[in-house]
């Protein structure tokens, strides 16, 4: 069955990179890219702030997008060793990841703090990635969905539409763990979060979801196909081209 909803496969590259390797890595995932010459899915590059000017330069006409892996609420201010989403926007910046777990855990942010954000995305012009996920305990406890909706209500702002807002599901179990959930898991969860979704935005149905956690060139595939899975935000394989690759390849 055709996809009604453009696949994105995004690559976050967390705190790793120093500037040869990482222009190298970039410079590779754009040939790939540029090779595979996809208009039936975009691919996505978040490296560290440092680098994503250079990064933008090297990719430039490949086809590859990059995006931030976070911004603050306000334009400018008095808001030492922050980066605004109009800064990111402005060295080549056409996304940003706002919400991911290791921010709400690492640096306390809160579903008010990830709405913020979010609607910072949009004033600058950027298409944000909002990050939801539940933890192991919570998980065990029967209580997954519960906070899927209570997250998603916090953290996106009224006035999203599909066109403005793309929602990552990162079970927090499964980041960086080789854990997956099972591929009807993930269909349940993504499916309860579109069903919470069309409480919250008009034209819910066409807005991206995208599943974090684990995603490989092995596995890459199945979960893909999952109901309702219109991509992937990856972490550890994102850092090798080739496997970063084969996951847009598996689209
Ligand atoms: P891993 O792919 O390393 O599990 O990380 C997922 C993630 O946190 C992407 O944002």
């Amino acid at each position: 069955m055709a996809r009604t909803r453009l696949p994105l496969i995004a690559g976050n590259w967390k705190m790793n990179g120093l500037t040869a390797d990482a222009l190298a890595l970039a410079k590779a995932v754009a040939a790939g890219v540029k090779q595979g010459g996809w208009t039936d899915r975009e691919v996505l590059i978040c490296p560290p702030v440092t680098l994503l000017m250079a990064i933008a330069e090297a990719v430039k006409g490949s086809g590859l997008l990059v995006g931030g892996q976070d911004c603050h609420v306000k334009a400018s201010g008095a808001c030492t060793g922050d980066v605004s989403a109009e800064m990111l926007k402005d060295v080549g910046a056409s996304h940003v990841i706002v919400g991911h777990s290791e921010r709400r855990t690492d640096c306390g942010e809160t579903d008010a703090v990830v709405r913020d954000k979010a609607e910072a995305a949009w004033r600058a012009g950027l298409l944000p990635i909002v990050c939801i996920g539940e933890t192991l305990a919570e998980r065990e406890a029967g209580k997954a969905f519960d906070v899927l909706e209570t997250q998603l209500k916090g953290s996106v702002p009224v006035g999203a539409t599909a066109a403005t807002l793309v929602v990552a599901y990162e079970p927090v179990w499964a980041i960086g763990t080789g854990k997956t959930p099972t591929t009807p898991d993930v269909a349940a969860a993504h499916a309860h979060i579109r069903k919470v979704l069309g409480g919250l935005v008009p034209g819910a149905a066409g807005v991206r979801l995208l599943y974090g956690g684990s995603v490989k060139g092995s596995n890459a595939a199945e979960l893909l196909a999952a109901g309702d899975v219109d991509g992937a935000l990856v972490g550890g394989a994102a850092l090798k081209a080739d496997e970063f690759l084969a996951i847009a390849k598996a689209v």
